[in-house]
Formats: C-alpha cells, sequence, structure tokens
C-alpha cells in the first residue's frame, strides 16, 4: 500500500492553490441525472471520489468526456439502468447522492444501502422519509434501497437532525417534482448553496438555500448548461493549518473566505495573523509557536467536523491545552492514537479531546484510518522531528488533489512511497 514519508520540522512557505470542493463536485455530479441535455462541470478536482462517481454515473449509461482541464461533461440523455450497485455505494457513501436524482428523472431507483464507516454509523434514513414526504414509495430489500414513484409530488418534510447529504438528495428530487416543496431543518453548508446554484443554472426554482428552509417550485425538465465548481474550503482550511502549525506563512490562492469564517477564527486564536484579498487567504505564525484552541464540532456555519482532525494536530505542538468536542460524528478521533504514536499528550473523555501541547513531537510509522485523519497525520508529520512514514495514504486521496506535491511547493520534505 502506498505511504507518505515526512521528514518534518520546517516551517511552510509560499503559496497553494486550492481545488474545487470535494463535497460539491459529488452532488452536482448526480445532478446531471435529472436534466435532458449534456451538463459540462469545471473546476473539477482530481479525487479518486470523483472517479467513482463517474465510474457508477458511467455504469448507468451516462456518457462522460473529460477534457484537458479535467472540465466532465456528463450526457444523461441514454440511462440504461437506475441501480447504484453495492461495490461501488461500498466504497464511497456519496453514492446514495443518485438516489434522489434517478427517483424523481427516471421514476424509479435501486441504491445499495451504504454500510457504516471509519468515522460512524452514518445512517440514510432521512434521505427516505424526505423522498417519502414527495410521494415516494420506498422499501429496503435485499440491503438495497428500492424506490418508485410515477411523478413525485411537492411536499412538505422537517429534516429530524441536519443532514448535508440528505438536504442535497431531497433537494434534487423537489427539482423535478410537480407542485411545491418545503424543507425544514436544512443542511446551510456552502456545497448545498452550490449545488441549488447549479439546480437553478439548470432551470429550477429553488429559494432560501444557505437557510434552515427551502423552498422548491417543482419544473417539468432541466436543461443542459456548464457549471464550475465552488472551490475547497476543507482543503484551504487544511493548507492554512499547516502554515501556522509550522510557524510558517501560508498563502492559499482561489479560495472563499466567506465560507471559511469559522475556521479562520480559529487560526486567529492560534496567534496567527490572517489576511483576505480578493480569492486568497494568507495566514502568518511569523515564526512562533501556535496557541492551543478550544472547539466544538457543528453544522455550518459552526465549526466544520472535516476540519476537527486538522486542529487536533495543531494542537498538539501548540502551547496550552485544547479542548475539543466532536458533536457530528461518533467514531471520528481515531486520529488521536496515532498522533498519540508521535508523542501526542492527549485524553479522551467521550466526545472530548483534551490536548496538552508538548514542545517536540517525533517521527514514528503511523497509519490513517480515514480522509481527513489522514489529512490531520500528514499535518503532524510536518512538524514532528525526524521521519513520520503514514501508512493507507489512499484515504486522503479520496479528499485532496496531489497534497503531497502542493505541500512541497510550501517547502515541505514530502514523498509517496508507491504501494
Ligand atoms: N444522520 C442520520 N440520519 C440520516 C442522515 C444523517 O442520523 O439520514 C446523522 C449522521 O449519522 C451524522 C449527522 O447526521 O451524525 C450528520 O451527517 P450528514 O448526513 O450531514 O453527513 P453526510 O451528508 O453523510 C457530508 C459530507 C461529509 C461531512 C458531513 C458533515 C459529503 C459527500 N460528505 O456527509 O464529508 O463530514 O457532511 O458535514 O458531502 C469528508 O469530506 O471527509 C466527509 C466525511
Amino acid at each position: 500500500m502506498a505511504k507518505i514519508v515526512i521528514t518534518g520540522g520546517e516551517p511552510l512557505n509560499g503559496e497553494v492553490q486550492i481545488s474545487g470542493a470535494k463535497n460539491a463536485v459529488l452532488p452536482i455530479l448526480a445532478a446531471t441525472l435529472l436534466a435532458d441535455g449534456p451538463i459540462s462541470i469545471g473546476n473539477v478536482p482530481h479525487l479518486h471520489d470523483v472517479t467513482t462517481t463517474m465510474e457508477l454515473l458511467g455504469a448507468m449509461g451516462v456518457q462522460l468526456m473529460v477534457d484537458e482541464k479535467l472540465t466532465i461533461t456528463a450526457d444523461p440523455r441514454f440511462i440504461t439502468s437506475t441501480v447504484a450497485p453495492y461495490e461501488l455505494v461500498k466504497t464511497m457513501r456519496a453514492s446514495i447522492l443518485v438516489l434522489g436524482p434517478l427517483l424523481a428523472r427516471f421514476g424509479h431507483a435501486e441504491v445499495s444501502l451504504p454500510g457504516g464507516c471509519a468515522i460512524g454509523s452514518r445512517p440514510v434514513e432521512q434521505h427516505i422519509r424526505g423522498l417519502q414526504a414527495l410521494g415516494a414509495e420506498v422499501t429496503v430489500e435485499n440491503g438495497f434501497i428500492k424506490a418508485r414513484a410515477e411523478r413525485l409530488r411537492g411536499g412538505r418534510y422537517v429534516f429530524d437532525m441536519i443532514t448535508v447529504t440528505g438536504t442535497e438528495n431531497v433537494l434534487m428530487a423537489a427539482a423535478l417534482a410537480k407542485g411545491t416543496t418545503v424543507l425544514e431543518n436544512c443542511a446551510q453548508e456552502p456545497e448545498v448553496v452550490d449545488l441549488a446554484n447549479c439546480l437553478i443554472a439548470m432551470g429550477a426554482h429553488i429559494e432560501g438555500a444557505g437557510s434552515n428552509r427551502i423552498v422548491v417550485h417543482g419544473v417539468d425538465r432541466l436543461a443542459g448548461i456548464h457549471y464550475d465548481v465552488l472551490p475547497d474550503r476543507i482543503e484551504a482550511g487544511t493548507f492554512l493549518v499547516a502554515g501556522a502549525m509550522t510557524g510558517g506563512k501560508v498563502t492559499v490562492r482561489r479560495a472563499r473566505a466567506d465560507t471559511m469564517d469559522a475556521i479562520l477564527v480559529k487560526l486567529e486564536e492560534s496567534g496567527a495573523h490572517i489576511n483576505t484579498r480578493d480569492d486568497m487567504i494568507e495566514v502568518d505564525m511569523r515564526g512562533r509557536r501556535p496557541k492551543a484552541v478550544n472547539l466544538t464540532t457543528a453544522p455550518y456555519p459552526a465549526f466544520p467536523t472535516d476540519m476537527q482532525a486538522q486542529f487536533a494536530a495543531l494542537n498538539t505542538v501548540a502551547e496550552g491545552v485544547g479542548v475539543i468536542t466532536e458533536t457530528i460524528f461518533e467514531n471520528r478521533f481515531m486520529h488521536l492514537n496515532e498522533l498519540q504514536r508521535l508523542g501526542a499528550d492527549i485524553r479522551v473523555e467521550g466526545n472530548t479531546a483534551i490536548i496538552r501541547g508538548v514542545e517536540r513531537m517525533t517521527g514514528a510509522p503511523i497509519m490513517a484510518t480515514d480522509l481527513r485523519a489522514s489529512a490531520s497525520l500528514v499535518l503532524a508529520g510536518l512538524v514532528a522531528h525526524g521521519e513520520t512514514v503514514v501508512d493507507r495514504i489512499y484515504h486522503i486521496d479520496r479528499g485532496y488533489e496531489n497534497i503531497e506535491e502542493k505541500l512541497g511547493t510550501l517547502g515541505a520534505k514530502i514523498r509517496r512511497l508507491p504501494g
């Protein structure tokens, strides 16, 4: 299995360009199923999850083309199947995002029920209940969600809890339903807004995306268009943390600071100077050691669970004690045991991690368990003295485009050992 080897201890300095957002491009790719013409998508990040989604769409008969700039054109007019098989869904839970579009556009869908995953149990009953509120008949048989509806009709659904892909799935279905749908307690993440903007460009009538109440006036058809994906706030945040915890100065370009308030506030609390201008964000730690930060993960606009592991890494070498509480996923602390192998001082009590910063960590072999955990281990490797070898690094390729190249341009001593 491929590994990443890092020799830590040097501050990072320089500029890096941010890619399109993984969690925006995945629902947008699923939304191409709704169109009655080809959709082209720009600013697509080169990620393993994008390839998996293309494989899934391709298996259904969507015709896909990719040009040299990685613009993807998806033509859904000649679909041959409305099934998302277990083999693909088990490798990527976001495959559930095809359920709403397939049902709305073709009247039926069979999507393998995603199982648990490394960070928690991650059920999808909200996706199912939301679609039922639009008139779908849904059964779960032989490990598949089987959904049917002649034509979905507008309805009202109040989500029991805030769910990002749940909101996206029901939003996409409602876009082609007959009549008006009102969704309450919606996720407000920028990626939900990006999907809504793409649907609006396709001809959907959507109000309120980005608030907790979304109103959709269903239309009869959605058209082929071009859409450029939003920059990835989690990738940008990860590079900014890398700059801050190494005491360096890092600028991210093609980023959207307006989607990153909670992250930038925590970076400031850690003692970093932050500058934002147009599409760039600069973090400058001026050679100092960061201060430990306290944070609690919660749905947007609060602090994102997808940045928790990276700030845990920052706290391991910070001055003082940082308390991190994870409220979204029940098992998203797996990186902490690995950070301890580098010398971190961490105590876990339930969903809270109390991290006392140490002055020096030392390199060791460690193992990635999921996407954001692997990012946190790579960050820790940048500050640990000596060599850190991160195994099972394939997790990082699901969500970070060329991470070792980008960190390399910032001066990190990092290389990949092929498996
Ligand atoms: N939940 C339920 N029932 C449901 C749906 C969700 O109980 O029907 C619970 C989950 O178990 C969890 C909470 O609700 O405790 C929130 O989960 P959510 O549904 O919002 O997560 P998701 O949509 O599966 C997306 C991102 C994740 C990100 C979370 C939270 C995509 C493709 N994935 O997942 O991204 O952590 O929202 O912000 O958008 C990542 O990029 O590393 C990643 C895991």
